[in-house]
């Protein structure tokens, strides 16, 4: 059995391996930019670690595993694009140090290129493997799609939040674990539970995300701070912040959710110390504690002994602490 470190070594190691010397060079520039920023490799990680809980060897299936890295870097190119964001892992973001047209064009090829790593699986497996990763990608288009739309929407409930940040982002980490799980032959229980693991620790996952680009350290997070308070993104802080308001400062937050014209610091600034009067951060910590439980529930219902959980659960445990 390997250690997360020791998982997160050979996928950095097998990702700087990968060549790209299809032509024309400028498409495949920005996709070897966006893959050598660095990035925590949670999705390859969970699925190796996965993988390692019922068989030794996850290098076996590293391929896969690099093609879920792949694919998500494939959404940040768009994400960035639609949340009109200027850094990305401490650096520019690709439609910012070249142009849209990149981040459109090389982003569709590295979708490509996922699926080309992912489908390079054994024959037994492919179907399986291939029924979850598209449907996965289908819902987390779905999400980023309720994710806009939310922009511009008032009465985004929590409800609709949770299930919104289950489809952008915990469905990724669920499908990382129970992939892993399919190709290790492990049981459609265990497969099931890993998946709800992956959800449940990916909704703690967006919240903590959430949270950090409100209170977070730039230098450490490696995204500019406050970013989803000048979209308007209908955070659970937001919701929840609008509904525990009092009249004066539900006023305010509506005025600042409804300006055309502002000073990006003097939002900020201003939703910020909304929040802090309200206790918003506390808020959300709890929420974000619920759902890592829950995703320990899951990890505990595998049928595996619990010596070999230690590793995955050492991981998710510092997830939770994640910065950046
Ligand atoms: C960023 O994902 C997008 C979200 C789902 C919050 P990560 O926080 O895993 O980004 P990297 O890959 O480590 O940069
Ligand atoms: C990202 O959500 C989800 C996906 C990329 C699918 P965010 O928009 O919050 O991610 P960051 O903060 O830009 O990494
Ligand atoms: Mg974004
Ligand atoms: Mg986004
Ligand atoms: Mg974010």
């Amino acid at each position: 059995m390997y250690t997360s470190s020791e998982i997160l070594n050979k996928v950095n190691e097998s990702l700087a391996a990968l060549r790209y010397d299809r032509k024309p060079s400028s498409l495949y520039e920005p996709i070897e930019y966006v893959l050598s920023l660095g990035g925590k490799r949670i999705r390859p990680v969970l699925m190796l670690l996965g993988y390692n809980l019922f068989r030794e060897e996850p290098e076996k299936i590293m391929m896969q595993a690099l093609g879920l890295e792949t694919y998500h870097n494939y959404t940040l190119l768009h994400d960035d694009l639609m949340d009109n964001a200027d850094l990305r892992r401490g650096h520019e973001t690709v439609h910012r140090r070249w142009d849209a047209n990149k981040a459109i064009l090389s982003g569709d090829s590295m979708l490509v290129l996922a699926y080309q790593r992912v489908a390079q699986c054994d024959d037994a497996h492919l179907p399986a493997v291939l029924n979850l990763f598209t449907e996965t990608a289908l819902e987390i288009g779905e999400g980023q799609e309720y994710d806009m739309s939310f922009e511009t929407r008032q009465d985004v409930t929590e409800d609709e939040y949770i299930e919104m940040i289950r489809l952008k982002t915990s469905v990724l980490l669920a499908c990382a674990l129970k992939m892993g799980a399919i190709l290790a032959d492990a049981s459609d229980e265990d497969a099931y539970n890993l998946y709800k693991c992956g959800e449940q620790i990916g909704l703690a996952f967006q919240l903590q995300d959430d949270l950090l680009d409100v209170y977070g350290d730039t230098k450490v997070f490696g995204k500019a701070i406050g970013g989803d308070i000048t979209s308007n993104k209908k955070t659970y802080m937001l919701i929840n912040a609008v509904l525990r308001a009092n009249d004066e400062q539900r006023a305010e937050l509506l005025r600042w959710i409804e300006a055309k014209e502002f000073d990006r610091k003097e939002k900020i600034q201003a939703v910020t110390r909304i929040y802090d009067a309200i206790g918003i951060r506390e808020l959300c910590e709890e929420k974000i504690n619920f759902y890592f439980s829950e995703a320990r529930k899951y990890l505990d219902k595998v049928s595996v002994p619990d010596d070999r959980k230690q590793h995955l659960r050492q991981y998710m445990n510092e997830m939770m602490k994640r910065e950046s």
